[in-house]
């Protein structure tokens, strides 16, 4: 990383996705932790029952992790050795690892080059007579386009997962994310527009997959006294310390969306006369989670790369991230897949992406302070 200079946009280093946490938060967990529930107990309970509301979805179970989300929904839904899965290779690498731990081979589809979610009508060409189930990942909280591919797996009869580790607000043409696909997982990361540390949730309306997540996720069935164990299990339940944190982020859902309704708004106007720096589309037709706000970084138009770009940004004290390096392109795939297909979407955009620092966080004073840092950063590098 380049060092700042006494001249950067700001003095203090801007995180690029600080957590909006405060003392709502600070309180529930010292509540969590006077009423003697460390691990799951009534605050993850009433986690699941919200999050059933929001996504009206049948079952919400909260387990550890948005990565044990989307695990557990493979191994209930039977994905396993000899299986494929085909997936999206713009995500982080959880998305293509559960699929490997489940005995299962990741195939990667490419993406539309427009917002770079899945493309439906490349998931039939990636299809064989192995495929069981797919994943498609709502990328940035831009839902992906779920009916064709929902369609296609009806007829195969695929399991669909969607990876809604991004999308805790997205609706799909006005259905909301988590009560479409067979089973939906979210992410409670950190970073997260519902953070609660670490933890996850798996929502469904298929009551035999819900069963099955209940039991492997706590490696048992029964009540503790007789307990049985019909499979090898997980460990994957949330602790009600992290349920207490992401119950006060979800009554700050709306909140913290009219900030990121502002932030996005101010980006959108700037990156408007940037030559060579495009914003990803966002489809009006769905309700998008503005998870992240990526631009592409065009060297041609833009004077430089998106590396040069990112170290340019970092010496002005503004933090940026990649979001994400194609997930068949890392050492582990290339070497354990060497056969998969090249997908040159997935890979220029690879090379593009940049997220621009988002969270309600954030000060609007910040946003703009990241926003002349990007103007001056473009101005040197195009000599405009
Ligand atoms: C698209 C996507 N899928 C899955 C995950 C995994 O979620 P977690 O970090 O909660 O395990 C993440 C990131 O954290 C993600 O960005």
């Amino acid at each position: 990383m380049q060092r700042s200079s006494p001249s950067s946009v700001r003095e203090a280093f801007l995180s690029f996705q600080p957590p909006a946490v405060g003392e709502e938060e600070v309180e529930a967990v010292a509540a969590a932790l006077r009423s003697g529930w460390l691990t799951s107990g009534p605050r993850a309970a009433e986690l699941e029952r919200r999050f059933a509301e929001l996504t009206g979805a049948r079952h919400a179970l909260a387990v550890s992790s948005g990565t044990a989300a989307l695990q557990l929904a493979l191994v209930a839904g039977g994905i396993g050795a000899g299986d494929e899965v085909i997936t999206s290779p713009i995500t982080w690498p959880a998305t293509a690892n559960v699929v490997v731990h489940a005995g299962a081979r990741p195939v990667f589809c490419d993406v539309r080059e427009s917002d770079l979610t899945i493309d439906p009508e490349l998931v039939v060409a990636a299809a064989t007579p192995r495929t069981r189930a797919v994943i498609p990942v709502d990328f940035a909280g831009q839902p992906c386009d779920l009916d064709p591919t929902i369609a296609l797996a009806r007829e195969r009869g695929w399991l669909v997962v969607e990876d809604a580790a991004h999308a805790v607000e997205s609706a799909y043409r006005g259905r909301k994310v988590g009560s479409i696909a067979d089973v939906t997982c979210f992410s409670l990361y950190a970073t997260k527009n519902v953070a609660a540390g670490e933890g996850g949730v798996v929502t469904t309306d298929r009551d035999e997959i819900a069963d099955e997540i209940r039991e492997l996720r706590l490696m048992r069935r029964g009540d503790g006294a007789h307990y049985d164990v019909r499979r090898a299990g997980f460990k994957a339940n949330l602790a009600d310390v992290n349920a207490a944190i992401a119950l006060c982020q979800l009554d700050k859902l709306e909140r913290h969306r009219e900030v990121r309704l502002a932030h996005v708004a101010a980006y959108d106007r700037a990156v408007a006369g940037l030559a060579g720096v495009t914003p990803l589309a966002r489809d009006p037709r769905d309700t998008h989670a503005l998870h992240l706000y990526v631009v592409r970084i065009d060297a041609t138009l833009a004077g430089a790369t998106r590396d040069e770009y990112q170290r340019a940004l970092a010496a002005e004290n503004i933090g940026t991230s990649i979001h994400f390096l194609p997930v068949h392109r890392l050492t582990f795939y290339r070497e354990r897949f060497p056969d998969q297909a090249r997908l040159p979407v997935a890979e220029l955009a690879g090379a593009e992406v940049l997220s621009l620092p988002l969270s309600p966080a954030h000060t609007a004073a910040d946003i703009r302070d990241a926003i002349e840092a990007l103007r001056r950063v473009h101005a040197r590098f195009t000599g405009r």
